[in-house]
């Protein structure tokens, strides 16, 4: 067995957003590395009723789905309480992986949109982490992954809410790590990279070329939580995006590419 498949063996995982694309993924992924148990949370009912049973076809006893929407509070609470009994009391691992591409110019956006999208991005992650923490305290160890973005380090024109969350939870996951780094409790932001899933759809566009596989993104994502990397990025537009974004040297690239992206999204181009 290898390092990253003995790091989520005989594990409890609980994976927001798991009834579809990298949540999924993630979740069949430890299960094939032998977690012990994995609850979805999700608030699609379909979806999540479908692959708790498929997933449990293949693995018996060892998926439990859970309603929830992460953007209430006493929902998330709920699926730790779930999680806590489902896995016999411990909870190793929580993917904060819902979220949603949130679009638009700036102008038509409302207050109620910016709430919004701060409630399902960032304050989902943070009900998560908040219900989590009693229990990876009491067992001593836990490691929370947050999926942020590439956007983070790249913020697009007319995707203001969407770079405005992730960079968000970026911050707090970083400065989490190290507040609860003595408590052996670790924490990650990871990206997924450009990952074919429903998000595109949901947008209107279709994933561009060169897009990944939520399989793919799910395993960059599990082999670099596994060494403990603060920041999982995955794939090379996102390593590049992370290096380039806060270096003054590049700021005039970047400028001029960003600015191209603004100008061609305003004049209908590949708007998300
Ligand atoms: N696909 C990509 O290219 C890409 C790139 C960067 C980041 N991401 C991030 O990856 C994560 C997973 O997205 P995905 O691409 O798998 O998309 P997806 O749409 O396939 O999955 C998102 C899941 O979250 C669930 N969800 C949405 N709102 C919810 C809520 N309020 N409560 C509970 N569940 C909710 C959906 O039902 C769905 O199952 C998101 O945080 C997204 O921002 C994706």
């Amino acid at each position: 067995m290898n390092e990253t498949a003995a790091y989520y063996k005989n594990k409890i995982a609980v994976v927001t957003g798991g009834a579809s694309g990298i949540g999924l993924a993630l979740t069949e992924t430890m299960l094939s590395y032998g977690a012990e148990k994995v609850v979805l949370g999700d608030y699609n009912d379909e979806s999540l009723i479908r692959e708790t049973a498929r997933l449990n076809a293949g693995f018996p006893g060892k998926v439990l789905g859970c309603h929830c929407d992460v953007t209430q509070e006493s929902a998330v609470r709920h699926l730790m309480q779930s999680a806590v009994e489902f896995g016999g009391g411990r909870i190793d691992f929580l993917f904060n992986n819902a979220g949603a591409a949130f679009a638009g110019s700036f102008d038509e956006l409302t207050n109620e949109n910016w709430e919004k999208a701060f409630a399902l991005n960032f304050y989902g992650a943070l009900y998560g982490i908040r219900a989590v923490l009693p229990v990876m305290r009491s067992q001593g160890s836990g490691h929370i992954i947050n999926t942020i973005s590439g956007i983070a380090f790249f913020p697009m024109a007319y995707q203001s809410m969407y770079s405005a969350t992730k960079a968000a939870l970026n911050g707090l996951s970083l400065a989490l790590r190290y507040e609860l780094w003595d408590e052996n409790i670790r924490l990650t932001s990871a990206t997924p990279g450009t990952t074919i899933t429903g998000i595109w759809e949901a947008g209107g566009v279709e994933p561009p070329p060169g897009a990944q596989s939520a399989e793919q993104s799910a395993h960059t994502i599990l082999a670099g939580s596994a060494k403990n990397e603060r920041l999982v990025l995955g794939d090379e537009g996102d390593l590049s995006g992370a290096k380039q974004c806060f270096n003054p040297d590049e700021a005039k690239g970047i400028d001029d590419i960003l600015l191209n992206i603004a100008r061609k999204r305003r004049s209908g181009e590949g708007v998300f």
